[in-house]
């Protein structure tokens, strides 16, 4: 098969959907791979690494027109969204590959169909164990938490760990990790590592074992409450208003004392619900920093600016990483071209050909169009 990698086009994207680690695997395999010149240079991947690894590396219009499989982080660009009309690029009959947030991004859905394209997006691959290798959501949450928490450090006038000089003591910084989940708990072992006291909090009681094993203090709001708060997919459900108030009015007090605070919940299809109101970071210490890393999906932290990072009146640094991932490129890139060269292997049988199993589990959950049609039930009709 023809596999093309391309350059990323949008913004705060420096993520590439294929490393030289992954071309040599799929080159290896028997694969043509058409890499786009310089598809790889934010992530630190020159072309000549791609061409020794047993790429050709080609013009954009090469990488996407002549593919049978195009890889890429983002949904592709459209309709005079950038300078190259990254969608009408693609061929018909070929099959797309990436993070398209379908559910936000209806129309261009219909685009693949109309288009031809059999699409699939990686972020709907099932939480099963089968699925772990090709989980993008698991692979970029568990490095955006990680980064989020450097972020802070850097952000933050003070030491994170304990130190006692001839000069005097220099007492630890206490962490609040707001979500629990593989950001959060990442997040979470980070602040740990770099010294520093670690609380959590999370609406699902499951989270509460894992906090603790990683030796941060669970934050309980109501433990009879938490029980009925994880769908039986694993997710959090929405926290009605009386456990909201509750949680906030515990928090509030809680973020008095804290000096670092990394918020990552999301509820999955919704906005992220809103955990700090702006009279609670308004009683925090000056020098605080938040780190809203649900600001993409509409933020926990009411005054977190996507993209920017704001500091309050009272001296509190708010962060709103607009893509947190693509700021720690290169294992972010390699860990998704990982993702994906897992993906590949089940739409690709043992003769090399494209074998779309229709009934496959993961195929179902992550496939948009085919044959023209939008096919996804949760999108098909709509
Ligand atoms: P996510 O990104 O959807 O949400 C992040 C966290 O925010 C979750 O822990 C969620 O419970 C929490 N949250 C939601 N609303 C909240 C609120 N109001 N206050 C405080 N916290 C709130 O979650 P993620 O990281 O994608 O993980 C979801 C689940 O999937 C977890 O149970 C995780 O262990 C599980 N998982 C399973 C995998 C597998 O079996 N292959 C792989 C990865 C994750």
């Amino acid at each position: 098969m023809k596999i093309g990698v391309v350059t990323e086009r949008r913004a705060h994207e420096r993520r590439v959907a294929a490393s030289p680690d992954t071309v040599k695997r799929l080159a290896g395999q028997g694969h043509e791979l058409l890499v786009e010149a310089g598809a790889g240079a934010t992530s630190s991947f020159p072309d000549a690494a791609y061409e020794r690894a047993g790429a050709r590396v080609v013009a954009h219009g090469e990488a996407y027109g002549n593919a049978d499989i195009v890889l890429k982080v983002q949904r592709p660009l459209m309709n005079g969204e950038g300078a190259v009309d990254e969608m009408a690029l693609l061929r018909r009959g070929s099959v797309l590959v990436g993070l398209l947030a379908p559910l936000q991004q209806r129309d261009q859905v219909a685009g693949y169909a109309r288009a031809g394209v059999t699409a699939f997006a990686m972020e709907l691959v099932p939480r099963i164990t089968r699925a772990q290798t090709m989980d993008v959501l698991s692979s970029q949450a568990n490095l955006a938490g990680y980064k989020a928490v450097l972020e802070a450090a850097a952000a933050f006038g003070r030491a994170f760990p304990m130190m006692m000089t001839a000069a005097g003591t220099i007492a630890p910084a206490r962490a609040l990790v707001m979500g629990a989940g593989v950001a959060g708990l990442q997040a979470i072992a980070t602040a740990r590592r770099l010294g520093a006291i670690v609380a959590a909090t999370d609406v699902r009681l499951a989270a509460k074992e894992q906090v603790e094993s990683l030796g941060a203090t669970f934050l309980v709001v109501d433990l009879e409450a938490m029980k009925e708060m994880e769908t039986t997919g694993g997710y959090a459900k929405e926290m009605g208003e009386d456990f909201a108030r509750r949680q906030q009015a515990y928090v509030g007090e809680a973020l008095q004392k804290t000096d670092i605070v990394i918020t990552t919940a999301l509820i999955p299809g919704r906005p992220a619900p809103r955990l700090i109101t702006k009279d609670m970071v308004a009683n925090m210490r000056p020098g605080s920093v938040i780190v809203d890393l649900a600001v993409e999906q509409g933020g926990n932290v009411e005054g977190a600016q996507y993209g920017n990072k704001v500091v309050t009146a009272n001296g509190v640094t708010i962060l709103g990483p607009a893509n947190m991932p693509s700021d720690i490129a290169v294992d972010a890139s390699q860990l998704y071209a990982r993702n994906l060269l897992a993906f590949l292997a089940l739409i690709i049988d043992k003769d090399k050909a494209l074998h779309i199993d229709l009934n496959d589990e993961i195929v179902k959950a992550t496939l948009l169009t085919h044959d023209g049609s939008v096919v996804h039930p949760q999108l098909a009709g709509a």
